[in-house]
């Protein structure tokens, strides 16, 4: 299949699909980290057109419109203005919904869960279809991944990991991505695909097309 990775800089995603003989490509408005030549650098609306059979967007920015930001919309944070949150809120819901709405046969968008006022900005918003976690997936760590899923089914966990108990020190390690320090590359740990969900939707999204078109 043609796929393209949006919004992906690490090219965790773009690796797994690669792995399975798919003709993949990731697109960021920033460079890839790994400096592959299957990447292109530009806004993913440009490229949506261009004749893909899967699209697969990695978080595309939420802060405006996911549930923990809903607060700024009434008190903007120091140093902004209330109506330059509505204004981010209103280009977030715009992205989000060029994505949703794509002419690509099979699209999944990962964000998590929106509040009312970016539910009501997006067109043809509906539900995401499930919401996983990494230790579903073998990997060692609490992040709740929201998939909103158009003609692709739902994730299947496929090393399921017992998750430590609360107060534990285990526990503190499994949230490592909740508790990254400040800095500049916080929202590149925070938002970087495990590799663990990576490898199902290659294989789960992926696979089952191979099997489709044989
Ligand atoms: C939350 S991060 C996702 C990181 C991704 N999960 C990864 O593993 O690389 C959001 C990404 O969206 C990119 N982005 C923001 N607006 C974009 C646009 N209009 N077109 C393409 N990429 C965009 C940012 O540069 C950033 O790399």
């Amino acid at each position: 299949m043609k796929i393209l990775i949006g919004c992906e800089t690490s090219g965790v995603v773009r690796r797994a699909f690669a792995a399975l003989g798919h003709d993949v490509w990731s697109c960021d408005l920033l460079p890839a980290e790994d400096a592959t030549n299957r990447h292109i650098i530009c806004d993913i609306r440009d490229v949506l057109g261009d004749g893909w059979d899967m699209l697969a967007v990695m978080h595309p920015p939420c802060t405006r419109l996911c549930n923990s930001g809903v607060r700024w919309l009434h008190r903007a944070p120091p140093g902004k203005t209330v109506e330059q949150m509505w204004q981010e809120l209103r280009e977030g819901a715009a992205l989000f919904s060029a994505c949703w709405n794509a002419p690509i046969p099979r699209i999944a968008v990962e964000n998590p869960v929106m509040h009312k006022h970016a539910k009501r900005l997006i067109d043809g918003y509906q539900a995401p279809a499930q919401t996983v976690q990494p230790w579903w997936f073998g990997e060692p760590a609490f992040k709740g991944t929201s998939f909103y899923l158009r003609n692709l089914s739902a994730l299947v966990a496929t090393n399921r990991l017992t998750p430590p108990a609360r107060g534990t020190d285990e526990h503190k390690k499994w949230s490592a991505v909740h508790r990254a320090s400040p800095g500049p590359d916080r929202w590149k740990i925070r938002s970087r695909t495990f590799q663990g969900i990576a490898d199902a939707m290659a294989l789960q999204w992926g696979g089952a097309a191979l099997a489709e078109a044989a």
